[in-house]
């Protein structure tokens, strides 16, 4: 499907952005094993989720949707029973990655596979963990997806320490230490999100975090049964990003995002387009498990922002958002240089190039490096056609910036989107003044 975004002058009004992504697979995943009936409010209502959905439907968990509303009945720990067939993460790393390590912790055996994305993946980062915890897991031979997990019924506890700074690859190593034998303990060079770690200890885990420097050791005792959950989700802060930057960009604009997820492993975005000099209100409301979460007022400034340098250390709270920013960076003073980002070529789509590629369809200067991409300020976008290579996030990112562009930006494969912001077209409709 192809999508063309016209450009706007300014937005305004209310948006109420989808539930928190990342906070809502873990709630789908850890409420299948919880003991009880968890009825959760405000899900994410992207295909990624309904992957996670589907998957604890398969292996027994009793499951009503409706809407963005849905109970779901757990099986407690040791209840879940083996699918009866492959079961298909779509899209979704978090899905696949998070849900081997519930598995591992099983006495069954379980295949997972996914799209033509997610099966480029690479999987050695959850496979060599839950192998060293005494499971089996088997991958393609360069390492990427199906896999086929074959759980002891117990796992070994074990201290790990990930070469790379990935939430997903930690879950993984918590989930599976609720069934291992002992204490697990994950150490983090540079601290990841944390909403499983929050989310486990609302649900009644035994679950101790210790900073060390930029980093953390997170230890999970094993075997403690996990209480429900209930209430509404905090708002995607990663899908408020694109109105922030659509809305800042945009002089005039005033858009209220209320009930956004402020935790502060994801919310660098915020400060980031504060302290570049953007215009936003941070109202904070009442917490959700753990999770801060507050109203946000953005009001446009146009494209007068400084820019600046993001390093390595400040890249896994903003990996998400950092298409965003790049595309940002040409309507920014002094430009945006990332450095140390080489995961964001395994993510869906490898995002240095795709980020790029779509930049320079809108006659945008950017240099490619291997670690990261730069993107000199003072630069205007023209009308063009970009590609979403089949990654939500390019099309999301284009989008928002495509609004301050001269002309139409068509954006090819925009149906990419409905993997997190399915609704994102209409609402865009609704609140851009012409
Ligand atoms: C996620 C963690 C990040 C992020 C992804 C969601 C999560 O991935 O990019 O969109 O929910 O844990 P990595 O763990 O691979 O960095």
């Amino acid at each position: 499907m192809n999508w063309t975004v016209e450009p706007a002058r300014h937005l305004s009004g209310d948006i109420v952005v989808p539930g928190d992504k990342s906070i809502s697979h873990r709630a789908v995943l850890l409420a299948s094993v919880a003991d009880g009936e968890s009825v959760i409010d405000g899900l994410a209502d992207g295909q990624d989720l309904a992957s996670s959905i589907e998957a604890i439907r398969v292996l027994g968990a009793e499951v009503d949707k409706e809407g963005a509303d849905i109970r779901i009945r757990g099986c407690g720990l040791e209840g879940l029973r083996p699918a009866n067939q492959t079961i298909n993460c779509g899209n979704s790393g978090t899905t696949m990655r998070l849900l081997a390590g519930l598995l591992a912790g099983q006495h069954f055996t379980s295949t997972l596979t996914g799209d033509a994305s997610l099966c480029s993946r690479p999987m050695r980062r959850v496979a060599e963990p839950l192998h060293a915890m005494g499971a089996s897991v088997r991958t393609s031979r360069d390492g990427t997806p199906p896999l086929e997990i074959a759980g002891p019924g117990c796992l070994r506890a074990i201290t790990f320490r990930p070469e790379v700074a990935s939430a997903q690859v930690k879950s993984c190593v918590l989930l599976a230490g609720l069934y291992a034998d002992g204490p697990t303990t994950v150490v983090e060079g540079c601290r990841t999100r944390d909403h499983s770690e929050r989310l486990l200890v609302a649900m009644g885990a035994d679950v101790s975090i210790l900073t060390e420097g930029s980093g953390g050791r997170v230890t999970i005792q094993q075997g403690r049964p996990l209480g429900t959950i209930s209430g509404r989700i905090p708002g995607d802060i990663s899908s408020a990003a694109y109105w922030l930057v659509g809305a800042t960009l945009l002089e005039g604009s005033r858009l209220r995002l209320p009930g956004v997820g402020m935790n502060p492993t994801r919310a660098a975005i915020v400060d980031l387009l504060v302290d570049w000099g953007a215009d936003i209100q941070i109202e904070p409301t009442e917490e959700w498990c753990g999770e801060p979460v507050a109203d946000l007022m953005v009001r446009g400034v146009g494209p007068v922002l400084a820019g600046g340098v993001i390093d390595a250390d400040m890249v896994p709270g903003l990996i998400d958002e950092l298409p965003l920013i790049a595309a940002l960076g040409a309507m920014t003073l002094d430009g945006v240089e990332i450095n140390g980002a080489s995961e964001l070529r395994v993510k869906e789509s490898d995002r240095i190039a795709t980020t790029a590629a779509a930049l320079r369809s809108l006659g945008v200067v950017v240099d490619e490096y291997p670690e990261g991409l730069a993107v000199a300020g003072g630069q205007a976008l023209n009308s063009g056609t970009i590609n979403a290579a089949g990654d939500h996030r390019i099309a999301l990112a284009m989008a928002a910036v495509g609004l301050t562009a001269h002309g139409l930006v068509t954006i090819e494969n925009a149906e990419a989107m409905a993997v997190s912001y399915p609704g994102f077209a209409t609402v865009l409709e609704s609140v851009a003044q012409r």
